[in-house]
């Protein structure tokens, strides 16, 4: 199959493709991961779309389509695993903060990599790891950190995740295939950032969010969650913490 040739734009380059972001994060996240972060990200995501214009990407296609879209902020970072956010609603505080006190930043911070639903399984997601790479490295950059959502977890979710992040093929690699595409560029793993959003709501809304039913109080597999949803039906209340993987590529 011959592929297109395709591009790759800043928000602040092409302003016209702010809305292709919605669009993909749209068919990328199960419908309770698009809730309010009670950890708080919510306040900070409207700057990407102005502040942090130049860090957000998106990859279209010669003929002029979306492909894939990505989202990260510059942050300081000493390089140490405790020194490493605790969620997303920190990396964009502390984003934030080196910005308005004017330190400059050392490391590219990724939020989030999305692939359009009719591309995905084509080999485009490395694609779109290295055009957070190459933007990193355009600014002087030595360093993007991740913090990976693995993509095949919620086949998996009463595996702790500091288990799961180090589960391999026969030929070595991670068995996770989002990790593994992090790690075949190079990356390596530094530690489980076991909370990076806080998804609370009531009994009923859960309900809604995952067309499920929560009749007792306890922990539920449900799909596309990386852990159980516990449901607390006295305090009426489910709660979900979705953990990720941290991952540094060391940029040449
Ligand atoms: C996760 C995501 C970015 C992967 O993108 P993609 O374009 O589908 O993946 P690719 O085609 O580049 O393939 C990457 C790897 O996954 C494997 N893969 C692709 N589709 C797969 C599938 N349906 N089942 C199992 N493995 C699959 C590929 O074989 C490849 O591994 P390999 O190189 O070892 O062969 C994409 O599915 C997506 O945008 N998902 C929603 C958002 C998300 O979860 N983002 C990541 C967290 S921030």
């Amino acid at each position: 199959m011959t592929r297109m040739p395709f591009k790759t734009f800043t928000l602040r380059e092409r302003p016209d493709l702010e809305d292709e972001f919605e669009r993909l994060a749209e068919a990328s996240w199960p419908r309770f991961l698009r809730q309010k972060d009670a950890l708080g990200y919510g306040q900070y995501w409207p700057s990407l779309y102005t502040t942090w214009a130049d860090w957000q990407l998106v990859l279209v296609d010669g003929m002029g389509p979306t492909i894939a879209a990505t989202h990260a902020v510059p942050l300081v970072w000493s390089g140490t695993v405790e020194d490493l956010p605790s969620s997303i609603a920190e990396i964009l505080s502390r984003a934030t903060a080196d910005h308005e006190s004017g330190r400059a930043p050392t490391v590219l911070c990724a939020l989030a990599a999305m692939v359009d639903a009719r591309y995905r399984g084509q080999g485009l997601s490395p694609v779109a790891v290295r055009a957070m790479v190459d933007l990193a490295r355009v600014h002087g950059l030595g360093t993007l950190l991740a913090p990976v959502r693995p993509a095949d977890k919620s086949a998996y979710p009463l595996a702790p995740m500091e288990r799961y992040a180090r589960w391999q093929n026969d030929d070595g690699l991670p068995m996770d295939r989002w990790i593994r595409v992090h790690a075949r560029m190079g990356a390596d793993i530094l530690a489980v950032a076991p909370r990076t959003l806080l998804i609370t709501g009531s009994v009923e809304e859960w309900e809604r969010w995952t067309d499920l039913r929560f009749p007792d109080s306890g922990s539920y597999v449900v799909p596309g969650a990386l852990q159980p949803v516990v449901i607390d039906r006295n305090a009426d209340e489910g709660r979900y913490e979705d953990p990720n993987v941290w991952m540094r590529h060391t940029i040449e």
